[in-house]
């Protein structure tokens, strides 16, 4: 084992605890930590590792929840420590600092903006702790800070959506807008950059474009800000399915047709955003995939074991029209 920190406990049931000060919610094994310096030394296999997550702000985020919780088990040798930073880096960051205090085995994070790591990053190497992270990116000069980063190609996806409004609606003179993630994350920064270059050259004119934060509600609020101030739009490009669910209510309810009267595309394809899809209110999705828990389990095993892992693991994502959508959707996991 790279760590010889592992500890005696074992996972036997999922305990809400306030770990972590700021508000963040974590759960861990219902085992006392072995922070405040001292750690359990039993070198019996057991990983124990820390993920601090960015919140439960879409139905994307939950699944991608779920699938580190039931794969990080007792049974596939994890001691799965989870917080939840309730979209703030701040609490993140103390959640790290927590884990790292605990000396885990191995932490991993999804980063909810991609800047202001590196100081916490060095505090785990220089603490010997192998970091990962998941779905999103760091904006960092220095790559030793973390072993792997597993997550899909958010400018790859925001071009996809744009090549196919492109493909559909050039020639059309559509005025667009824009529902952007989270300030400084990176599937916010890079889907638009994506998205941006596709439709370049095109007559799609992008008039307007807001963060609403990658959530249900703050989409339908950004959205009806739109429909007060434009008479004239024609696409939404929505960051996220739950943006596009939002703006879904808020033209439904100015009395225009979602899918019709105003084009929906989106990126994430969980099952609400689909059904929509299929119902005919959102045009196109590209996928998301939030199934990162196996991956995250086989490159933390890696690391433990002191084997070589790949720097970047992208992760292969679909893209549904509707007739995609309607055809899978019964077998939709997420
Ligand atoms: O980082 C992945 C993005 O975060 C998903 O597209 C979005 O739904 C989530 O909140």
């Amino acid at each position: 084992m790279a760590r010889t920190t592992l500890t005696r406990t074992v996972l036997a049931a999922v305990a809400a605890t306030s770990l972590f000060a700021l508000g963040a919610c974590s759960s861990d094994a219902g085992n006392e930590p072995a922070g405040g310096g001292e750690t359990a030394a039993a070198d019996d296999g057991v990983i124990t590792l820390g993920f601090s997550q960015v919140g439960a702000e879409s139905g994307w985020r939950a699944a991608n929840t779920k699938s580190i919780q039931d794969t990080l088990t007792a049974d596939n040798g994890f001691d799965l420590k989870f917080s939840d930073a309730q979209q703030k880096q701040e609490n993140q960051i103390q959640a790290i600092r927590t884990y790292i205090t605990q000396g885990v085995d191995v932490i991993a994070f999804s980063p909810v903006v991609e800047t202001g790591w590196d100081a916490v990053l060095q505090e785990a190497k220089t603490a010997g702790i192998p970091v990962i992270l998941t779905d999103r990116a760091v904006d960092s000069s220095d790559d030793t800070l973390y072993e792997s980063f597993i997550g899909s190609d958010f400018v790859e996806e925001g071009k996809r959506v744009g090549e196919w409004v492109v493909d559909q609606y050039d020639g059309e003179g559509y005025k667009a807008v824009e529902l952007q993630g989270t300030t400084g994350a990176a599937p916010a920064i890079d889907r638009k950059e994506g998205f941006e270059a596709a439709i370049k050259g095109s007559d799609i004119d992008m008039i307007d474009s807001q963060t609403g934060n990658f959530t249900r509600a703050e989409g339908k609020t950004v959205m009806e800000g739109f429909l007060n101030k434009y008479d004239d739009i024609d696409l939404v490009f929505a960051h996220n399915d739950d943006m596009a669910l939002g703006a879904i209510e808020a033209i439904e309810a100015a009395g225009k047709v979602p899918g019709k009267d105003i084009k929906i595309v989106s990126i994430d394809g969980v099952k609400d955003g689909m059904q929509a899809l299929a119902d005919g209110k959102i045009n196109y999705i590209v996928e998301c995939n939030p199934l990162l828990g196996p991956d995250l389990a086989d490159i933390a095993k890696k690391v433990i074991a002191g084997d070589e892992v790949e720097k970047r693991i992208v992760t292969q994502d679909g893209a549904f029209d509707q007739a995609g959508a309607k055809e899978a959707l019964p077998s939709r996991e997420y």
